[in-house]
């Protein structure tokens, strides 16, 4: 399976602390915000990864993470020229699809809690049309909202609605199976020019194809798009922190779970850094791993 991150965008809405540096670049309390995304795709297995990014932004993403080999994982970076919308990515991404099922997660939506790493794990093994993320939300008109019937199959998914059908938001991350891209291309922008990702999985969903998981109300999720959730979110990483001790979204701690580098390349990862707190905790979980050091 094939991981995209989307990581465009003109950070319109975080100005000015966007005037200079892309948003995905930020830090959510201990890590570029882009580390989030980066380890919702590595949970669900997937080492083959695109970074679609604003032109301006790439040389940048690509001196967090190079090729991405030091953690296990192969990433290569294209440019999204103008911010038209979601979908894009998936035509942008074409060659890295490469007509396999492919999981497409949005540069600044983190998501964290129990049951979520089976969730994508599960997602990643079955999907063959579309599987989507729902989560309850307070303010569902600033999202894709999905339509339930009285048995709770989805039969509508509406972007940014006036008039929502539920409190469902659907969250930015979703899964694909081979046949995305031709999905893709039949989409025609709309009323604000965008090729919109809503429209894709609504072509799925009309043929019946879409799967709509409802993340518990314990799994958090944020869209740090915003000056609000992008401090909430930094809170919420933070209180995890204080309160487990882990670090979320910690990408040497996953790929070293993952089986993707072993104990010795983590503890070299955190060596690195090792004058900052993440540093030391990305060492501290290497020499636990294997008890040696
Ligand atoms: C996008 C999608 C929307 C989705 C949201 C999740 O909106 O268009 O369907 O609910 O991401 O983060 P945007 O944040 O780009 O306005």
């Amino acid at each position: 399976m094939k991981g995209i991150v989307l990581a465009g965008g003109n950070g319109s809405r975080l100005r000015p602390s966007t005037s200079a540096a892309s948003k995905q670049l930020f830090p959510i309390y201990d890590k570029p915000m882009i580390y989030y995304p980066i380890a919702v795709l590595m949970l669900a297995g997937i080492r083959e990864i695109l970074v679609i990014s604003a032109p301006e932004s790439i040389s940048p993403l690509q001196r967090v993470f190079g090729d991405g080999k030091r953690l296990g994982l192969d990433i290569g970076y294209r440019e999204q020229k103008e911010p038209r919308g979601i979908a894009e990515a998936l035509l942008i991404g074409e060659r890295h699809i490469d007509g396999r099922p492919s999981a497409l997660v949005l540069g600044d939506n983190l998501f964290h809690g129990p049951g979520f790493e089976e969730a994508v794990q599960e997602a990643a093994r079955t999907v063959d049309g579309c599987v989507l993320f729902g989560h309850k939300v307070f303010d569902p008109c600033r999202y894709g909202v999905g339509g339930f019937d009285r048995s709770g199959r989805l039969i509508s998914i509406e972007e940014k609605p006036e008039r929502p059908d539920s409190d469902y938001a659907v969250t930015g991350l979703y899964f694909y199976g081979a046949d995305a891209v031709e999905v893709a291309k039949e989409v025609r922008p709309s009323a604000r020019g965008e090729l919109e990702i809503t429209d894709v999985n609504r072509a799925y969903l009309a043929q019946e194809r879409a799967r709509f998981v409802t993340l518990e109300d314990s799994v958090a999720w944020f869209d740090a798009g915003t000056e609000e959730s992008l401090f909430e979110s930094a809170c919420y990483v933070h209180s995890v922190l204080k309160g487990q001790g882990e670090r979320i979204a910690c990408l040497e701690e996953i790929a070293l779970r993952m089986g993707f580098i072993d104990a010795e390349a983590c503890h070299r990862l955190g060596e690195e850094m090792k004058d900052s707190p993440y540093g030391r905790y990305v060492m501290e979980k290497a020499r636990r791993s294997n008890g040696t050091r």
